[in-house]
């Protein structure tokens, strides 16, 4: 089989559906050649805050209606350390708020929107690999089916997340900078109401907690483990039990438990490769850089990139001017790297980090005080956190 397209995009994650719908959207076809099957796509649980940002870009694609029936609107969030809790307005603070919802529903609505289009999607392509970018006409191979596959195209984005095929394709054209942290978080949903109305960041000296939401019977929580944690150890009792531990306050007010419904270990990393793209192959999202989830900005970060591609290449379409797409990887890089600084400065706040002695302890408390008790510094958590403009 032997498809032409102008766009082929490695990856149906977040990334490589928005672009693939934003150039859908300017007339440019593409095709997205995706390793796994739609369902499994569609259920891999995993972000849960989007940027105002975001928000408004997948809305002006038509993909709000569901997001906006659903999604949960919170204008602050609630940082809690020594058994107290202080609360940071976004609202007040920046004008504007966060959604909750669901990547999973994210990813469901663009599928949906891009079959609905008539868009190519190949799920379950088998032995993917991408070839000739140096030259007019890249390819990527790969099995469908059992059957040799090919799709000729005139660029290829390459949006297939950390461990893809795409970036070590580039390997020799890129520089890599890199922290892989001793710490993981152990994630759980649960099937019980939030014990809050709003995320709660706590840091504890058993170490970090984080209270999150999916609907109002759904909640997310995350706990700060080894990196190479035992799930096999860590029953429901346990869970609940550490959770409750570090989460504890003053007044005593219990969280509320329910049945654990699924168990993840995530490890946490920053990263960055540059420049993000090599002769005609265009590196987007997690495949270019992964950033702590402590400051939930990865999917967020992968939509930039490809609001900037998506932008990019409608330009070249147009007119045949190449000066966006060259200037791609420098536009998405400052981004990236103020939001890895964001990413680094919050997991470095909330986290016991194993080594640190008592005064980095204090040290840490005192930028948590600072935090919750100076205007300027939570307006300056809140315009991160909320997202910075895009540029
Ligand atoms: P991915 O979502 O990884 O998609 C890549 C796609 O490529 C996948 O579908 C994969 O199957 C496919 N693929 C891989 N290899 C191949 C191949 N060889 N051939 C074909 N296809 C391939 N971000 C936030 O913004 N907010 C949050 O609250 C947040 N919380 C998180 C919590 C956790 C526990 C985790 C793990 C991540 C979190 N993130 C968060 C990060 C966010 O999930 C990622 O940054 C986001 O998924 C990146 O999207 P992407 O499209 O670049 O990559
Ligand atoms: C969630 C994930 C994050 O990484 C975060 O910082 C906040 C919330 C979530 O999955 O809900």
């Amino acid at each position: 089989m032997k498809i032409r397209t102008q766009v082929g995009i490695v990856g149906a994650g977040p990334a490589g559906l928005v672009l693939s719908h934003l150039l859908h959207r300017q007339g440019i076809h593409s095709v997205v050649v995706e390793g796994r099957s739609r369902q499994h796509c569609e259920q891999r649980v995993r972000a849960g805050v989007l940027e105002q940002g975001t928000v408004d870009l997948l809305v002006e694609m038509g993909l709000g209606e569901r997001m906006k029936r659903e999604g949960l609107i919170h204008d602050g969030v609630e940082i809690r350390f020594r058994e107290q809790g202080h609360r940071i307005d976004f609202k007040a603070l920046t004008g504007r708020g966060i959604t909750i919802y669901a990547q999973q529903e994210v990813v469901k609505d663009l599928i949906a929107a891009r079959l609905g289009a008539e868009g190519e999607m190949l799920f379950e392509a088998e032995g993917v690999s991408v070839h000739d970018f140096d030259s007019a006409t890249p390819k990527i191979r790969f099995h469908d089916y059992g059957e040799p596959s090919e799709v000729l195209c005139d660029f290829i984005a390459g949006c297939d997340g950390f461990h893809g095929v795409c970036r070590p394709s580039i390997e020799n054209a890129l520089t890599i900078y890199e922290r892989v942290f001793p710490f993981a978080w152990l994630g759980i949903l649960a099937a019980a109401p939030p014990s809050s109305s709003e995320l709660i960041y706590c840091y504890h000296d058993r170490g970090f907690a984080l209270h999150s939401m999916r609907t109002p019977e759904i909640t997310r929580w995350y706990l700060q483990c080894a990196p190479d944690e035992d799930l096999t150890q860590w029953s429901d009792e346990r869970i609940w039990e550490e959770l409750q531990t570090r989460l504890a306050t003053r007044d005593g007010h219990r969280l509320t438990e329910g049945p654990i419904l699924q168990k993840g270990i995530t490890g946490m990393r920053s990263f960055v490769a540059e420049p993000m793209q090599s002769g005609r192959l265009y590196l987007a999202g997690d495949a270019a850089h992964i950033v702590p989830p402590t400051g939930a900005k990865g999917l967020n970060l992968a939509v930039a990139d490809v609001r900037v591609l998506a932008a990019a290449f409608t330009e070249f379409y147009i007119s045949g001017n190449r000066e966006l797409l060259d200037r791609y990887s420098e536009t998405c890089l400052r981004r990236v790297w103020l939001v890895q600084r964001f990413s680094l400065w919050m997991t470095s706040l909330l986290h016991r980090i194993p080594g640190n002695d008592r005064f980095e302890e204090h040290r840490q408390l005192a930028d948590l005080d600072y935090l919750t008790s100076s205007r300027a510094a939570a307006q300056t958590f809140a315009e991160n956190y909320v997202g910075l403009p895009m540029s």
